[in-house]
């Protein structure tokens, strides 16, 4: 591996255990930020696609109209947030994740099962993913923030950066509120709290997964 000029440590977001740690780059900067920009495109395009999915589906196995409405809402945010690293994904020609299929099967399976049970599944199963995407995202967020520190504006990844951090920081502020209306659905029943847990774990893997391959 080349060892570049920078090999100052940068806070990055370890998945696995919820934690900042401080790791050691040799890479040199373009190519740090050009692995950051495709890990970042290709990960949410998998999650987003993944959210679009879940709340497809939930929304058509609810009952309630009521609740329908309720979820398609929230799909509608989904569908402009994965049109985003879709439209940014092909013009920088970034590859999808090669798990897309899989993860298309899994988060309409999740979406199905939840929205069979009812409202309460559904909102709880909201909550698990949400609670892991806003975590991601803040990540992001920081690793960006990170380079935008150090590289000058004509460097020629400031500008998608820049455009990165915006359309996340928005998104960001939609996953909260996805986050917070699922949550209030959770009581105390253990089984609404094991499908939000088990749903953040399988969110964990998905995201991990995602941004390797
Ligand atoms: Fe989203
Ligand atoms: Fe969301």
């Amino acid at each position: 591996m080349k060892r570049g000029i920078f090999t100052n440590k940068t806070l990055t977001y370890n998945i696995s255990n919820n934690k900042f740690i401080k790791i050691k780059h040799y890479m040199n900067i373009d190519k740090r930020i050009e692995v950051l920009i495709d890990e970042i495109i290709r990960v949410n395009h998998a999650g987003e696609s993944g959210a679009k999915q879940i709340y497809k589906y939930q929304a058509k196995a609810l009952k309630s109209e009521n609740d329908k409405n309720q979820i398609k809402a929230m799909l509608s945010q989904e569908l402009v947030h994965l049109e985003y690293f879709d439209k940014i994904g092909k013009e920088l020609q970034i590859r999808p994740t090669l798990m897309s299929l899989i993860w298309n099967i899994g988060a309409s399976s999740l979406g199905v099962i939840t929205g069979k049970i009812g409202i309460k599944a559904v909102m709880s199963c909201t909550a698990g993913v949400e609670k892991v995407i806003q975590k991601h995202y803040e990540c992001q967020l920081l690793q960006i923030d990170d380079f935008l520190n150090i590289i000058n504006q004509d460097n020629k990844y400031y500008k998608i950066l820049q455009n990165l951090k915006h359309n996340i920081e928005i998104f960001l502020q939609d996953e909260k509120e996805h986050y917070e209306c699922g949550n209030e659905y959770i009581n105390e029943s253990m089984m609404f709290n094991v499908i939000k847990e088990t749903s953040s774990v399988l969110t964990k893997f998905a995201v991990f997964i995602s941004t390797k391959i």
